[in-house]
C-alpha cells in the first residue's frame, strides 16, 4: 500500500507583513505543522524577507505513527516507511513485517507442502517456493535435477512464477522395463500377466486393457468379452485394475481321486506303479473310486483285464478281482525256472517233465522199491500187490491199485473173481491184484471148503484155515 504526495516546496511568496504559509486554502505559522490526507507531515517555514515554503517532513501511519522522511517504523506485522524520491515526491509505503504471516496462515518460516511442491513462509509473509518432492517421498531442492524414481527430474520456478517438475531428458527416451526384465519403447504395447501395457513418457508403462490366452485380442479397460462359456472382465476402480473371469455356467461341484499326493478327474486315467492303469469313478453322492482297468507288462503293453499276453520267455496275464499281473513262463520258459522245455526229473516219489508255459507235468510215480509205474497205469509190485499213479481230486497219487488182474504161477492172467487151481489150493482173485485162497482141490475128487473134511477112498483130506495159515493135510481115514 502506497500514497505518494508531491509539494512544489520551492514556491516563496514575498509579503511585507508577517509572513504565513498558504496551504489548501489555510494560513499557516512558521514552523507550524499539519497533517494532510492523513498520512503526510507538512511545516510551514517564512523567511524574514516576505518568502515562505511547505515542506513535507515526513509521514504518519494509518495508526498516527509520525515518521520522518527516509525512515521507516515496523509496528506488529507492518513496516511503514516514508519514502522521499529525487524529485520530492514522497509516499508511505505500507509492507508486511519480517515476521508477518503468508497469505495461507502459515507463520514465518513454516514449510508446507501443495501437491509435490514444497514452500516456506519467508520473512514478510512471502511465499517462497523451495523444493519439489517425488510421490516415492524424495526431494528436488528448486533449481536443482535429482532423481525420482530412476529419472533425472529439474525442479525450477521459472520468471514468470510458474514451477514445473519435468523430466530432465525427452520424456518419450524413457524405455520401460517389463516384469520379465526386457526394455519396452515408447509406445510399445506389450503384455504382462493379464494386463497389457503400453510404454508411456517417463518410461511408465500403462494399463491399457486386459490379456486373456483364449481372446485375441486385448480386452479394453471397462469392457467385457464373452468367449465361449467365460466373461472376461476388464476393470478400472480408481487408481485399481483388475481383470476377472466368469463362468456363465453353473458351478459344478465334483468328486475327485486322490492317488499318491495327486488328484484326478472323474473318467481320467494313469498309469499307477508302472504296471496298472487305474480310472477315477465318482459318484453323484461325491465319493469317489479307483478301478483298474487294465494292465501293463514290462514291455509297457498294455492288456484288458482277463487278457493275457506273451512277452520273451514270459506269459502276462492281466488277471480279474483284485487285479494283479502274473508272469508266468511263456512257451520256452524254463519251469521253476530251472528245468528247460523238454527236460524231465524226479522229485520225491515223482518223475516230473516240463511243458512249454512253463507246465510241469507228471510222468510217472516211483514206489519206494524203485518201480515206476506211468500215470493212470498200474504195476505189480515186488511185495506181490499192484499200486497205481493216478490222480485223486487233482493230486497225484501213488495207491494200491484196487482192481488189478491176478497172476497164477504159470504166469495166466486172471480177472477179478476168477478162481483157478495152484497145487492143492484153489485161488480166487481178489482186489489190488492179489489172489486169495478160497479152498482146497483134491486132484479126480474135487475142492474141499476151508475148514471142511472130506473123505474119500478111505482118506481124510483137511482144507485148514488157521491164524492166517492155510494148510492142506490128508491122512489116513479111521
Ligand atoms: C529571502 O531570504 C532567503 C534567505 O535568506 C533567500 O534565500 C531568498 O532568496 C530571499 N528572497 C528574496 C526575494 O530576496
Ligand atoms: C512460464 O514460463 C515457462 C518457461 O518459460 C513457460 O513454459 C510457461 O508456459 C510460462 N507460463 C505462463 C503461464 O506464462
Ligand atoms: C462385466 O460383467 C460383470 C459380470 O457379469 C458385470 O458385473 C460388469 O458390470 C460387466 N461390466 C461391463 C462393463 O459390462
Ligand atoms: C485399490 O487397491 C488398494 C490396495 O489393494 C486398496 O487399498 C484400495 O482400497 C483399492 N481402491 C479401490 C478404489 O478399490
Ligand atoms: C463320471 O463319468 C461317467 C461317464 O461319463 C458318468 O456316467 C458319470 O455320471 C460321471 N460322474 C459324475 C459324478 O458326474
Ligand atoms: C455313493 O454312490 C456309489 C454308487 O452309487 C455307492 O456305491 C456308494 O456306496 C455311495 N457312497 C455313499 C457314502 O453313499
Ligand atoms: C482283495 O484283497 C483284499 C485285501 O488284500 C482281500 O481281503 C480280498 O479278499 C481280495 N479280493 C479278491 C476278490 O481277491
Ligand atoms: C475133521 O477131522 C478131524 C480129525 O478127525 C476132526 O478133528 C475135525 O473135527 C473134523 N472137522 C470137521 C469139520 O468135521
Amino acid at each position: 500500500m502506497m500514497r505518494t504526495l508531491l509539494l512544489l516546496s520551492t514556491v516563496a511568496i514575498l509579503s511585507a507583513w508577517a509572513v504565513k504559509c498558504k496551504y489548501d486554502g489555510q494560513d499557516l505559522d512558521n514552523n507550524q505543522i499539519i497533517v494532510v490526507q492523513n498520512a503526510f507531515r507538512i511545516k510551514c517555514l517564512t523567511e524574514d524577507n516576505g518568502s515562505w515554503k511547505t515542506e513535507i517532513i515526513g509521514c504518519v501511519t494509518p495508526d498516527g505513527t509520525e515518521i520522518d522522511a527516509g525512515q521507516k517504523k515496523e509496528h506488529g506485522d507492518k513496516i511503514h516507511e516514508c519514502v522521499k524520491s529525487e524529485s520530492g515526491q514522497v509516499s508511505l509505503k505500507e509492507s508486511k513485517g519480517r515476521m508477518a504471516a503468508c497469505p495461507g496462515g502459515q507463520q514465518n518460516g513454516e514449510e508446507w507442502q501443495e501437491k509435490s511442491f514444497k514452500f516456506r513462509c519467508g520473512d514478510g509473509g512471502v511465499v517462497k517456493f523451495i523444493a519439489c518432492v517425488g510421490q516415492d517421498g524424495s526431494v528436488i531442492n528448486a533449481g536443482e535435477t535429482g532423481k525420482i524414481g530412476g529419472f533425472d527430474v529439474k525442479c525450477e520456478q521459472h520468471a514468470n512464477g510458474t514451477i514445473t517438475m519435468q523430466a530432465a531428458n525427452d520424456p518419450k527416451s524413457y524405455e520401460c522395463k517389463a516384469k520379465d526384465g526386457s526394455m519396452k519403447k515408447n509406445g510399445q504395447e506389450y503384455v504382462e500377466g493379464n494386463f497389457v501395457r503400453k510404454c508411456g513418457d517417463y518410461g511408465q508403462g500403462k494399463i491399457i486393457g486386459c490379456f486373456a490366452d483364449n481372446v485375441g485380442s486385448t480386452i479394453g479397460v471397462n469392457q467385457n468379452v464373452t468367449f465361449g462359456d467365460v466373461i472376461y472382465s476388464c476393470a478400472k476402480d480408481g487408481a485399481n485394475y483388475s481383470f476377472k473371469t466368469y463362468s456363465l455356467k453353473p458351478p459344478a461341484v465334483y468328486a475327485m481321486c486322490a492317488h499318491e499326493g495327486k488328484q484326478y478327474t472323474n473318467e481320467t486315467t494313469f498309469i499307477s506303479q508302472g504296471s496298472f492303469r487305474m480310472k477315477c469313478v465318482t459318484f453323484k453322492n461325491l465319493t469317489s473310486t479307483l478301478e483298474v482297468v487294465s494292465c501293463i507288462t514290462p514291455a509297457g503293453v498294455e492288456i484288458p483285464i482277463g487278457a493275457k499276453m506273451e512277452e520273451g520267455d514270459k506269459v502276462f496275464e492281466c488277471t480279474s478281482g483284485n487285479v494283479t499281473l502274473k508272469s508266468t513262463p511263456g512257451q520256452t520258459g524254463k519251469c521253476r525256472g530251472t528245468y528247460k522245455v523238454g527236460e524231465e526229473w524226479v522229485e520225491d516219489s515223482f518223475k516230473l517233465a516240463c511243458e512249454p508255459y512253463g507246465k510241469v507235468s507228471l510222468k510217472s510215480c516211483f514206489t519206494k522199491e524203485g518201480t515206476e509205474i506211468p500215470l493212470g497205469e498200474a504195476r505189480r509190485v515186488p511185495a506181490g500187490y499192484a499200486m497205481e499213479c493216478v490222480m485223486v481230486n487233482g493230486n497225484v497219487a501213488l495207491q494200491t491199485a484196487k482192481k488189478f488182474d491176478c497172476e497164477t504161477n504159470t504166469g495166466e492172467i486172471k480177472k477179478i473173481g476168477e478162481t483157478w487151481n495152484e497145487g492143492n489150493f484153489i485161488r480166487r482173485c481178489a482186489n489190488y491184484g492179489v489172489s486169495e485162497i478160497v479152498g482146497c482141490y483134491v486132484e479126480n475128487i474135487g475142492s474141499v471148503g476151508l475148514n471142511q473134511n472130506l473123505t474119500s477112498n478111505g482118506l481124510l483130506y483137511m482144507c485148514i484155515h488157521q491164524n492166517d495159515q492155510f494148510k492142506f493135510r490128508t491122512l489116513r481115514a479111521q
